[in-house]
């Protein structure tokens, strides 16, 4: 038995009909930039996370850098041109690399904080020791499906841009400045080709940022603001339509994977991700100190599995002028070591959650 990370195309064949027709309603359309679909996917998606503002754009990555910019974070982000002034963005060093390249695309230092113990999270004493006045943002990431509570990070008053590209769920930009989303493919909730999202509960903001993403232009060649070309294409925009009705199901499934293999893998020598009702497993991550062995093992198998991230971002060769040492950030460290995602996406099989169950059990026995 053969077990994907994810099976896209198995999921396609369950709504094809739909898609199908969303894609072909677009391309009959002739509009095929921005338009209709987008607006109706900003407001779907925004009554899903509770009435929030949702501004379409081109991925996960750009979400990051437009929400920086348009909290003016860093040299020449939107509106001033900053050439003086030191800005630091304080964010996790386990994270993918979008997060801290956000900081220094817009000239602003990466500062990184560790993870919690027992979490793939940040610390979030660890992180508020590292806000000080240099500090233009707080860019916590919620990791593998887990949303952190931000709570005390809002508290200091610095703008928090929360990066939720791998948690979709209602209570993310509660307070927050904004968070940020990706639809890239593999996502819970994901294109067939890139997208992303800013959502905020400013409507200010929405607005500013839905210009930002076109220039900034408004009126039509008037430029108050700059930005880029993020735009949401409205063929993914159709797409998402689609799938964002069928979300919640699928993050259950997403849920239903994680308590069978909480089940059968209790009592082996490895650490189960953290449990909590909310946690919508984008990715069900394990930590074992034999992780590269288990990982071949599997793959022997045919059972997929991936290692987020192997290299902490603070240890990124391009990072290595910030000064940071082997051993500086220890948990983030170990955890690129050690952790490693099973499949758990909403297409498995019991059967093949089994067999996945069945493998690691037989690796400890071997
Ligand atoms: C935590 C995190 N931030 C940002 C991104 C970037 O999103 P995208 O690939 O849509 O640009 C990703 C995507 O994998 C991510 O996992």
């Amino acid at each position: 038995m053969r077990v994907p990370l994810i099976d896209l195309s198995a999921q396609y064949q369950k709504i094809r009909g739909d898609v199908d027709a969303a894609v072909a309603q677009v391309l009959g359309s002739g509009r095929y930039v921005m338009g209709p679909e987008v607006t109706a996917f900003e407001q779907e998606l925004g009554a899903y996370l509770g009435g929030k503002h949702v501004v379409g754009v081109t991925s996960g990555t750009d979400a990051l850098l437009a929400a920086a910019m348009a909290l003016e974070v860093g040299l020449g982000s939107g509106q001033q041109f900053r050439c003086t002034r030191e800005v630091e963005v304080v964010t996790t060093a386990y994270s993918f690399f979008a997060t801290p390249e956000t900081a220094v695309r817009l000239g602003a230092r990466p500062v990184f904080c560790d993870i919690a113990e027992g979490s793939f999270n940040a610390d979030v004493d660890d992180l508020l020791s590292r806000v000080g006045p240099k500090t233009a943002v707080i860019l916590p990431v919620h990791m593998f499906g887990l949303r952190m509570d931000v709570s005390r990070l809002v508290a200091t008053g610095v703008p928090v841009i929360e990066d939720a590209a791998q948690t979709l769920v209602p209570g993310i930009a509660d307070g927050t400045a904004c968070a940020t989303l990706s639809f890239f493919p593999t996502k819970n909730l994901g294109a067939a080709g890139d997208g992303g999202a800013v959502v905020t509960q400013s409507a200010a903001l929405a607005e500013k940022l839905s210009t930002m993403r076109q220039h900034g232009s408004k009126p039509k060649y008037v430029h108050h603001l700059w930005g880029g070309n993020f735009r949401l294409d409205p063929l993914q925009a159709a797409i998402l339509r689609i799938k964002l009705r069928h979300l919640d199901d699928w993050q259950a499934l997403r849920r239903r994977n994680a308590a069978r293999y909480r089940e059968q893998l209790a009592g082996l020598p490895l650490v189960l991700p953290e449990s909590h009702p909310s946690h919508v497993y984008h990715h069900f991550v394990i930590r074992t100190e034999r992780r590269d062995a288990l990982k071949d093992y599997l793959s022997a198998r045919q059972i997929d599995s991936e290692v987020y991230y192997p290299l902490a971002l603070h240890l990124q060769p391009c990072f290595a002028q910030f000064g940071y040492r082997p051993g500086s950030l220890p948990r983030s460290e170990a955890a690129s070591k050690e952790a490693l995602a099973l499949p758990v996406h909403p297409d498995l099989s019991e059967e093949q959650i089994d067999f996945v169950a069945e493998t690691v059990r037989g690796f400890y026995r071997a």
